[in-house]
């Protein structure tokens, strides 16, 4: 049985990923997220079989339901696409201890863990995309916890590929700039008091960003920056210091 896996298949990007899935020919999409009834009401829009697994990857015990059922069916993992995660903006203060380890737990911990779960049953030519951020490229404050989640995901992505180059597994390390019309802006926004990055200039639409990444990772690129924004912030963040970055991103949040 062929199957891709997708976390965060709910919303967003994750969705739009299970949408361009849909042309593979697989015999099951696993979609995994919390929000049950979003996942059930996706079988109504795509053709092939999605295996609804309702998981909030934040627990432990999630990753070790997801380890038993991959030994159960012993499936070809043809795709997996690590797409679950959610920042929280703030001054360090502002923001719940809670919420900051949930954002290393399923930014870094939960893609990484899932990431090494699935490989035993990827052979070659399979695909793995780990949607990281420009966020990675560079520290951020204000989305300090946020930007470090996503630059241990940049790293071991990236290190990944190398390592499973010889085994002819494909790892892209996915940096989108923001995006306007997913769930993410409206949850990182939730710390009320926060007045730091409230509007989001140059922002790409999710369907778009889905789109470039697929086929920069179908061109098994390592690393994709899926619009012009995107590309800019990678190019700048390499040229210029970090603390020249930051002082323009603080600039820049406050806009
Ligand atoms: N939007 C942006 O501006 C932007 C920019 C750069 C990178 N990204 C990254 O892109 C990825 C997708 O985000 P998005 O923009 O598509 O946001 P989104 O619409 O909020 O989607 C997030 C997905 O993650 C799932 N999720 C959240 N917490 C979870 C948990 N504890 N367990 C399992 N699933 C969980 C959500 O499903 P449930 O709520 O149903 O669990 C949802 O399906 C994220 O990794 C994000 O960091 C986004």
């Amino acid at each position: 049985m062929e199957i891709a896996i997708v976390t965060g298949a709910s919303n967003g990007l994750g969705r739009e990923f299970v949408f361009l899935l849909d042309k593979e020919n697989l015999d099951e999409i696993w979609v995994i997220a919390r929000r049950t009834k979003l996942l059930q009401a996706l079988q109504t829009a795509v053709k092939t079989p999605l295996r609804i697994l309702s998981l909030d990857l934040i627990q432990r015990t999630s990753l070790d339901e997801l380890q038993r059922l991959l030994l159960q069916e012993t499936p070809a993992v043809r795709y997996l696409i690590n797409a679950a995660g959610f920042g929280k903006i703030g001054k360090y203060d502002e923001i719940p201890l809670s919420a900051l380890l949930d954002m290393i737990d399923l930014n870094g911990r939960a893609a990484i863990a899932i990431t090494q779960i699935s490989l035993p049953y990827m052979a070659a030519n399979s695909h793995i995309l780990e949607i990281c951020s420009v966020a990675a490229f560079q520290p951020i404050p204000f989305f300090n916890v946020y930007a470090a989640s996503k630059a241990m995901l940049y790293r071991y992505s990236r290190a990944l590929a190398v390592e499973l180059s010889p085994r002819q597994i494909y790892v892209t390390a996915v940096c989108p700039y923001w995006i306007k019309d997913t769930g993410f802006i409206p949850i990182a926004q939730q710390a009320k008091s926060s007045t730091y990055f409230q509007h989001f200039p140059f922002a790409a639409k999710e369907a778009d960003v889905a789109r470039r990444a697929w086929q920069s990772a179908k061109r098994k690129n390592t690393v994709v920056t899926p619009s012009f924004f995107a590309c800019l912030e990678r190019c700048a963040a390499k040229i210029l210091p970090h603390s020249l970055m930051m002082r323009l991103s603080i600039l820049f949040c406050r806009l």
